[in-house]
């Protein structure tokens, strides 16, 4: 390898040796995951699906797509004869655009979740600049709980679909489902969504199931952050109720970067058609056998147990900082991931996760349900147990992670009114940051990465 790259490869694995990661959507695949992804699987093109290519010397690499597909239908347990897999896209976005392409014609009306409650890009998002904004747009965004979209269409299913995104209900920032049944009922969307990147709760895919029927709509569940924990058993499965299902392989599901589309039988050759030609020439085929090894490894005792763990870390996490008088979205959580307001520190969410990081936590600012600041510096941050639970810490060494946490807030809020570089400079010379950032490393070292 060349020395340049390999002195930044050194210098990246010892940044994820030394820091926490706390990033909910991120987690540390095994060595094994690790070489398949490495392999000279990535040396082959093989436009189609098994036993349809237009490139010969497929044999093997028909029977690891074909194995791949069978160990999804195994972790998911699910009817091999009902459902069909496709394991080709190579993204979670380009998953849920290959769903829309498989099914939407332009102008169909899509239902998903709002975004700065924490859904997902990739189900749409609009907006008109702060200066620009109507009354009545400002109070869809600050105040309703649905949102029209914006003039500025960020992503493509947005310029292409009309999406609407619906809210927590502001009291409780759960989903309130009989008013997802009446806008549903209003707008009478082709295609509801479920899913998103910092919604704390379990999703109650039976009640959006019968909304879906009752408006002639299909439902996609994007499990692209609960995949792993739906095949530990740690989370309920959407299966018995929805029309397809996506999720990427890299979160609690351990994998490479990658993801899968899931849909009842009936649409498959809609999916495979809209997968390729519809998005890809040839599928990566290195990562689908990485998915692969990740999947036999979830399909083991120790990843039932490792996927209950990650949640009663978050339990307790969430727990312990409560204790500290941290807020916590909807409460708590049930699942692998935890967002915090933190209005009542007051100090805002791009200095938060700085301090953190610089004390070695990795976590990321998020926008929190009825947001008013800017998603530049919004007014939260999440905190996910995926990766610390792959280190192997137990529910008991939360506290002393939430006492870590809690203090580098602390300093942080001390020095809150200065300008952002400052406030870094201030906190890489802060004595107390730089004791967390000890403490820190010893956590690592007493639970490392392989
Ligand atoms: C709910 C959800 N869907 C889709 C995606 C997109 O996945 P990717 O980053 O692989 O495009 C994510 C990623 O965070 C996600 O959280």
């Amino acid at each position: 390898m060349h020395t340049k790259l390999l002195k930044l490869l050194e210098k990246e694995q010892e940044r994820q040796k030394s820091t926490l990661d706390l990033i909910a959507s991120e987690n540390y695949t095994s060595k094994s995951v690790r070489r398949a992804v490495g392999s000279v699987f990535m040396h082959k093109y093989s436009e189609g699906y098994p036993g349809a290519r237009y490139y010969e010397g497929n044999e093997f690499i028909d029977d690891l797509e074909n194995l791949a597909i069978k160990m999804v239908k195994k972790v998911f347990k699910v009817d091999d004869k009902a459902w069909h897999v496709n394991v080709q896209p190579p993204s979670g976005s380009i998953a849920n655009l290959a769903v829309y392409n498989a099914i939407l014609k332009p102008g169909d009306k899509i239902l998903a979740m709002y975004l700065p409650d924490g859904g997902h890009l990739s189900h749409g998002w609009s907006y008109t600049p702060t200066k620009e904004r109507t009354k009545k747009e400002k109070e869809e965004m600050e105040s309703s709980m649905v949102y029209y979209g914006g003039k500025k269409k960020l992503t493509l299913n947005s310029k292409i679909f009309n999406v609407v995104q619906y809210k927590t209900d502001p009291k409780t920032n759960l989903f309130d489902y009989d008013f997802i049944r009446k806008l549903a009922k209003k707008e009478k969307p082709k295609l509801i969504i479920t899913g998103g990147t910092a919604y704390p709760r379990e999703i109650d895919y039976k009640i959006i199931s019968e909304i879906a029927k009752e408006v002639g709509a299909y439902y996609l569940a994007d499990v692209a952050h609960e995949a792993g924990l739906i095949a530990g058993g740690a989370m309920n499965s959407p299966f018995d109720y929805v029309d397809f299902v996506t999720f990427t392989t890299h979160k609690t599901l351990r994998g490479p970067k990658g993801a899968v589309i899931m849909c009842r039988n009936e649409y498959a050759d809609k999916i495979d058609r809209s997968v390729i030609p519809g998005f890809l020439g040839g599928p990566l085929n290195h990562t689908i056998a990485g998915i692969t090894q990740a999947l036999f490894e979830a399909d083991t005792n120790e990843f039932k147990e490792y996927s209950a763990r990650i949640i009663r870390n978050a339990k307790a996490l969430g727990e312990e900082l409560k204790k500290k008088g941290f807020d916590l979205v909807s409460g708590g959580t049930d699942k692998h991931l935890l967002v915090i307001d933190l209005t009542n520190k007051k100090v805002l969410g791009k200095k938060v996760s700085r301090a953190l990081y610089l004390a070695g936590i990795v976590s990321n600012k998020t926008t929190v349900p009825y947001e008013k600041k800017s998603p530049i510096n919004p007014s939260g941050i999440r905190l996910g147990t995926p990766s610390i639970t792959t280190r192997g810490m137990h529910p008991e060494n939360m506290s002393e992670l939430a006492n870590i946490i809690s203090d580098a807030v602390d300093v942080a809020a001390e020095f809150r009114k200065l300008k952002f570089t400052e406030f870094q400079e201030e906190l890489e010379n802060d004595y107390r940051i730089k004791e967390l950032r000890e403490k820190v490393r010893k956590i690592c070292d007493q639970f490392p990465i392989e």
